[in-house]
């Protein structure tokens, strides 16, 4: 039996890049995963059906809340609750690096919409289901570049350092219910479109080398820690941000 059979996970952006990592290592751990995406999840949900497990997916915007309600609903009548939900989807490795004066308030609007507000979608929509269990397990994805105060993306490192805000707010306030919150926040890590980049091929080997354990971070390098928020194993942990990093950043 898996840490997480009778579990049904909701992972936000797991079309591809480090979400697909997390739903599969979900799905791997026997937690019935359901995929959120602007892009097609088909792929990730066969790749898990023929591991085995059970999976399903959906295109959903996470800023338009009746997608996301949509989402919650079929989720629930799908699989018969929503037990963990990973707010991973956000603007993120794709956006163009500026300066402030170069970022216009249409950017910086649309990034949040995506980053933050669809996070609170998210958690808004899924809380009835979670109330009906008095069991929920919210897992945020932040950055380390909140801690790190890096440069260029203002938008998104702002974006990052609101979801760890909104991570402590929600334990507060949720915990009564038997809802935990807790965020992950990744360091730069080498997705299969982050290597397709060779702008950032130095920036991933610069990383490496400022770790305390000076390798590349990979996206199984994430997969444990959220196996382990969505698991029983932290059932008394709530309103924490884990850096996950190679401890580039100690906090
Ligand atoms: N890769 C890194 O170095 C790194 C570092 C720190 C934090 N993170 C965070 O980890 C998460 C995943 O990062 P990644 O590198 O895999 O990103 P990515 O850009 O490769 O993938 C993001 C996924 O989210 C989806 N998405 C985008 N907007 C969406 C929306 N409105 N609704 C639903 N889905 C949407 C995309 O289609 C994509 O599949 C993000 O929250 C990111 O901020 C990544």
């Amino acid at each position: 039996m898996g840490r997480l059979s009778g579990r049904v996970a909701i992972i936000t952006g797991a079309a591809s890049g480090i979400g697909e990592h997390y739903a599969k290592g979900l799905a791997a751990e026997g937690a019935k995963v359901s995929i959120a995406d602007l892009e097609s999840g088909d792929g990730v949900v066969r790749a898990i059906r023929d591991a085995g497990g059970e999976a399903m997916s959906q295109v959903c915007d996470v800023s338009d809340p009746k997608a996301v309600a949509r989402l919650i609903r079929s989720t629930d009548e799908a699989f018969g609750g929503v037990h963990v939900l990973v707010n991973n989807a956000a603007l993120a490795a794709r956006l163009v690096h500026k300066t402030v004066d170069e970022l216009s308030s249409e950017e910086w609007d649309r990034v949040f919409a995506v980053n933050v507000r669809g996070a609170f979608e998210c958690v808004k929509a899924a809380l009835p289901v979670m109330r009906r269990q008095g069991y929920g397990k919210i897992i945020n994805v932040s950055s380390g570049t909140v801690f790190k105060g890096v440069t260029h993306m203002l938008h998104y490192v702002a974006t990052k350092g609101a979801i760890i805000a909104m991570t402590r707010s929600l334990a507060n306030e949720l915990g009564k219910d038997g809802i935990r919150c807790n965020a992950i926040a990744p360091g730069l890590t080498s997705t299969d479109y982050m290597k397709s980049r060779n702008d950032i091929a130095e920036m991933l080997i610069g990383m490496a080398k400022s770790r305390a354990i000076p390798r590349e971070e990979v996206p199984g390098d994430l997969v444990g820690t959220c196996v382990f928020l969505a698991s029983a194993e932290s059932d008394f942990i709530t309103g924490q941000t884990i850096v996950v990093d190679g401890g580039a950043v100690m906090h």
